[in-house]
């Protein structure tokens, strides 16, 4: 094996050759400096692979390739048909590598194997799938204006674009920014996260096998402050995406501001889930477990502040617990029965202690959980608060993990107040049999998404972002072209008068 490629065996006996480069140019390269991080299996600490991590000048060199690319005939003159046919081997290629894929991110993130395979996979493959239909569907108008004149519109790519991804689904998050900026003809530089940058680099392995002109798609690993600051700050990138914290957010606009970067950032969120006494309580307790304590409470849209009508309160709160000590088993990745892995990081895993401690001392009650879970990895137990006041930090601030605060609400009204009363407007969530009050909340919650009955519905057709400080723009579904296509209008006069 040569320096840049390491053999692997997961613990489920699974083996593969991993790359460790920069995929820059269809070619896995050292960086320039030598640096790399290491990629850690958090059920055990133990490192799985030494990973390149980019330099200023790696950057440079990642955008140069992709600059290269855009002008490129085999890329700039490719018909949007071929395009999609690219990209649909490309889905192909991940379908028939899903099980090494979902091995990798299963081991790198800490989230259940089964979990990884039936549903972050799909969801990678089918939303690079569905924009590859995309790719001979996207024009323009034209718009006649007096005998003489018209105009058209020409829909273009954006140029080069420089992605950011987080850690929590590091394939499908590639997926949701490959898939559009791809369908509408740009080239990019892609950043995974350095907690968990081992499947993007295996995808650079299906990029090329696919057929896609080198420096299409660029994937570098490497630090937010080094590598995600250089491309972000990088003169020749026309445009940045980001998914991740909103504090990284607000630092990523301002550096964009210099060169009036056209952004689109996906951020934060502290949803809330209306239980009105009239829903089926079952469904209701179901959902709302699942939409906080799934992909160990590491989603974005979690709904993590359930507000519960005061006449059903006391039977939620002992039905949920109960719901959390049948379903959340917590374990390690390998396990059929585990729900809930390790935490990504040591940082996360004390972040999210130091939560829980903050809760406590707020005056709060452990319902449940509220404890590191055993003595190696990053486990924590699921942990429910009651008797949680709206001004503690529990209540206002993003966990990422799997803690919830339940309090109560006695009218309409209070409730959409208070779930309104955030910085953060993402996901949301109403329970109720009540038709028309359902499409009332649903209406007056302010929020990207609302699940009726229901929580963290994501599907690649239905756009998906933030209102409020959740984010800028949005993703998936046809929406999701708007962030990577400019439109051109061009004037035509056909006749001889001024
Ligand atoms: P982060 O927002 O700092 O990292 C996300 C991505 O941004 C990573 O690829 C990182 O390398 C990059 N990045 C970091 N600093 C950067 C900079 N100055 N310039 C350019 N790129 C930069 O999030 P982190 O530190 O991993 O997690 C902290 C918190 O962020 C979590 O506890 C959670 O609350 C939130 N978060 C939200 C996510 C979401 O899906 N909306 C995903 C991950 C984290
Ligand atoms: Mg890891």
């Amino acid at each position: 094996m040569s320096g840049l490629t390491v053999e692997l065996q997961a613990p489920n006996g699974r083996k593969w050759a991993q790359p460790t480069g920069l995929f820059i140019n269809n070619e896995f390269v050292p960086s320039s400096t030598g640096k790399t991080i290491e990629s850690i299996d958090p059920a055990t600490e133990q490192t799985i692979a030494s990973v390149h991590a980019a330099s200023a000048s790696d950057i440079d060199a990642a955008v140069k390739a992709a600059r290269a690319a855009l002008k490129h005939p085999s890329w700039k003159q490719l018909p949007g048909t071929d395009r999609g046919i690219l990209m649909a081997k490309f889905a192909d290629l991940i379908e028939q590598n899903k099980e090494t894929l979902a091995t990798i991110d299963a081991w790198d993130n800490g989230k259940p194997y089964s979990v990884a395979l039936t549903e972050d996979l799909p969801e990678t493959i089918n939303t690079i799938r569905y924009y590859s239909g995309w790719c001979d569907k996207i024009h323009g108008q034209t718009i006649p204006t007096s005998p003489q004149k018209f105009a058209y519109t020409l829909r273009q790519p954006i140029g080069v674009v420089g992605q950011i991804i987080p850690w929590n689904y590091p394939l499908a998050m590639a997926a949701w920014k490959l898939g559009p900026v791809l369908a509408c003809g740009n080239t990019v530089v892609l950043k995974s996260a350095e907690q968990t940058p081992l499947s993007i680099l295996k995808l650079g392995e299906l990029v090329k096998e696919a057929g896609f002109p080198p420096g299409v798609i660029n994937f570098v690993n490497g630090e937010g402050r080094e590598a995600g600051a250089a491309l972000v700050q990088h003169a020749d990138v026309d445009k940045v995406a980001f998914t991740g914290s909103t504090g990284t957010a607000r630092e990523i606009m301002k550096m964009a501001a210099t060169t009036l970067k056209n952004i689109t950032l996906e951020t934060g969120g502290k949803s809330p889930l209306l239980v009105f006494d009239d829903c089926d309580l079952e469904q209701a307790v179901r959902w709302s477990h699942m939409g906080i304590m799934s992909n160990q409470g590491q989603i974005c849209t979690a709904t993590s502040r359930i507000l519960v009508q005061k006449t059903i309160y006391e039977r939620f709160i002992e039905a949920f617990k109960q719901q959390v000590k049948d379903v959340s088993k917590v374990g390690d990745q390998w396990d059929e029965a585990t729900y809930q892995g390790p935490q990504v990081t040591k940082a996360q895993y004390d972040r999210i202690l130091s939560y829980i401690e903050t809760g406590r001392s707020e005056g709060a009650t452990v319902l449940c959980g509220g404890q590191k879970h055993g003595d190696k990895g990053f486990f924590i137990q699921p942990t429910v608060f009651t008797d949680v006041k709206d001004s503690m930090r529990i209540y206002q601030e993003e966990i990422f993990g799997p803690v919830v605060t339940i309090s109560t609400f006695e009218t309409e009204d209070e409730a959409v107040e208070r779930a309104n009363n955030t910085t953060y407007g993402l996901g949301a969530s109403v329970f109720t049999k009540d038709l028309e009050r359902a499409h009332r909340v649903a209406s007056e919650i302010e929020s990207g998404m609302v699940w009726v009955n229901s929580s963290q519905d994501c599907d690649y057709r239905i756009p998906f972002g933030g209102v409020k400080q959740s984010g800028i723009g949005r993703e998936l579904g046809e929406a999701g072209l708007e962030a990577y296509s400019q439109t051109k209008a061009v004037h035509v006069n056909m006749g001889t008068k001024l």
